[in-house]
Parts: structure tokens; sequence; C-alpha cells
């Protein structure tokens, strides 16, 4: 896994942003003090989650009104779906996403050390 900065420009407190980078799209929201990162789309039918809101500790999808748990992701009792939940972390004043190298990056990178 490596850490890529989330741009200030995403450091919202009052709204769930959706976060484009060149690596990662991903939703991002401040809970309890800290930055979560989770998936961008719903895993019930796809609905943009940057558009839902938080009820506690819940994100509630803007569809059908499924709700995820912000810390483990997992939807409530019944539903038999979750939202993944990404890594972050706090260095100073700025904020990281941890993210895992793709397919590609980790055969590029098996290559790059027999040389
Ligand atoms: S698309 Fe999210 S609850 Fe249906």
């Amino acid at each position: 896994m490596y850490w890529i900065e989330i741009p200030s420009a995403y450091l919202e407190k009052d709204a769930i942003q959706l976060v484009s980078l060149p690596e990662k799209t991903f939703c991002l929201v401040f809970y309890e003090g800290a930055y979560v990162a989770f998936s961008r789309k719903c895993p019930h039918a796809g609905a943009p989650l940057a558009e839902g809101w938080c009820e506690g500790r819940f994100l509630v999808c803007p569809y059908h009104r499924q709700k995820f748990d912000l810390e483990t992701g997992k939807g409530l009792a019944g539903q038999g779906n979750y939202i993944d939940i990404y890594p972050t972390k706090k260095d100073g004043d700025k904020w990281y996403i941890g993210v895992k190298p793709t397919f590609l990056q980790r055969i590029a990178h098996l290559f790059s050390n027999k040389s």
C-alpha cells in the first residue's frame, strides 16, 4: 500500500466530497474528528454516494436509503452488502489515503527491482 495526499480543497468538514485523483476516485467525509474515505458507488444499485448524507455513524444512500457503517463499511442487518472503507492518516496538517497498487503497478515494481 502507498499513501496519496488528499488535496486540501477536498478537506471539507460539512459535506461529503467526491475526490477524483489520478490514482483513485472516492468519497470523503469528516466524522468523529477524522476523514473517512469510502466507495463512490452504492453496492445496491450504483447510486453516487457523494449525494448521500450521514446519520450518526451511518452513511445513507440517496436512492433507496440503505445505510452503511462508516467505521466498518457494513450495511445494516438484512442488506447483505457493504462499502469499502479506505485507510486515511494525518501527517502534520495534511491528510492521506492509503491505496493498494494495481496489478500492473505490482508487475512494473517487480521488473524495476530486477535491473
Ligand atoms: S442504490 Fe443505494 S440503496 Fe439502492
